[in-house]
């Protein structure tokens, strides 16, 4: 077996590999281009193809992020090729990337939940091999978290009566515009600061795919969506400024960006990493589609 860093030279390959070989999840060569080469901590060193042959038989993609409590590594993507499992090239992969993750003094390690560029929010259990091999390698389970799935066909997302009412109170809700970006920011920074990457990415958008609550022309509530496995119909984040909830600004925001996801020609909308599961169910029916089981393994 040889072990090789990835290049553009791979790209296709490598993609159709891991669609080959992740069942539960759907790779075109665009989301793999976004969660590879377009993620911000590319680090060709820790993204790694084992071949045999001068064919792939394992796939492995790390990263590190610096988090509020330290620098964290990440495996982002990984996968073998079925007749080769249990035969050590994971761990080989694995080897390399953790070594690196160490030297760079990374505090603690991952999987998959690489925010903010990241396929899934965890390991989905039904991928047991993986379960399996993330506790031989003494992560620990420290927590789970769901995927809503949003059906988009069958309501309407029509908020006009809703803003109506809304607006009597000096509350206004529109789409954002490159002139609300400074100062939807900076209200991000306050009550939200970790969806700094996510709104910025929102307003490179065209159209910008964010929409904005101002209360007295301050900005108190954000939703936004194409902003992470973009063209996927994933939505999300959004939040209200606490002071403000209880008065249907989150629904509408919400029901916004919805209504574009749906024009946009998406048939459903994934509502990632939740979260207030009641909010959404209330509001646009939607249900748990996925569920994920977090690992995290501390570095000495
Ligand atoms: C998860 C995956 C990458 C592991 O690759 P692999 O090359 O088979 O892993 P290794 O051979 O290095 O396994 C190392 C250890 O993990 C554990 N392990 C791995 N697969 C296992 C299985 N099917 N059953 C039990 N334990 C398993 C074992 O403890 C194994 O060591 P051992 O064989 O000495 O007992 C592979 O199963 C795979 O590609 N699965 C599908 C894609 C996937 O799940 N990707 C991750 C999505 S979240």
């Amino acid at each position: 077996m040889n072990i090789k860093t990835f290049s553009s030279n791979d790209f296709q390959s490598a993609a159709k590999f891991c669609r080959m070989n992740m069942e539960y999840d759907s790779l075109p060569d665009f989301l793999f281009k976004e969660k590879t080469f377009d993620d911000p901590d590319y680090d060709p060193e820790m993204t790694l193809l084992a071949e045999e042959d001068d064919e792939i038989i394992g796939f492995m993609m790390g990263v590190a992020r610096t988090i509020k409590t330290g620098k964290c590594g990440y495996i982002k993507l990984m996968a073998v090729k079925p007749e080769k499992r249990r035969q050590g090239v994971a761990s080989q992969l694995y080897n390399i990337i953790h070594a690196k993750f160490v030297k760079i003094g990374c505090e603690r390690e991952r999987i998959y939940e690489s925010h903010p560029n990241y396929l899934m929010p965890g390991i989905d259990p039904r991928y047991t091999e993986a379960i399996c091999f993330v506790e031989r390698k003494e992560f620990k389970k420290f927590n789970d978290t769901s995927n809503l799935l949003c059906d988009l066909t069958n309501q309407t997302f029509s908020t006009m009566k809703e803003e109506e009412i809304l607006s009597k109170q000096d509350i206004i809700v529109k789409r954002a515009e490159k002139s609300d970006e400074k100062q939807t920011l900076n209200f991000i920074k306050e009550d939200f600061d970790i969806w700094i990457p996510e709104v910025t990415q929102a307003f490179k958008n065209n159209p910008i795919s964010i929409h904005i609550c101002n209360y007295k022309d301050k900005v108190v509530g954000f939703s936004a969506y194409d902003t992470n496995n973009l063209n996927t119909g994933w939505f999300g984040p959004m939040g209200t400024s606490p002071t403000m909830r209880g008065k249907n600004i989150g629904g509408i925001l919400l029901k916004r960006c919805l209504a574009d996801q749906k024009k946009q020609g998406h048939q459903f909308a994934i509502i990632p990493w939740v979260g207030p599961i009641p909010f959404y169910m209330h509001y646009c029916g939607s249900k748990v589609q996925r569920v994920f089981w977090r690992y995290e393994k501390i570095l000495e």
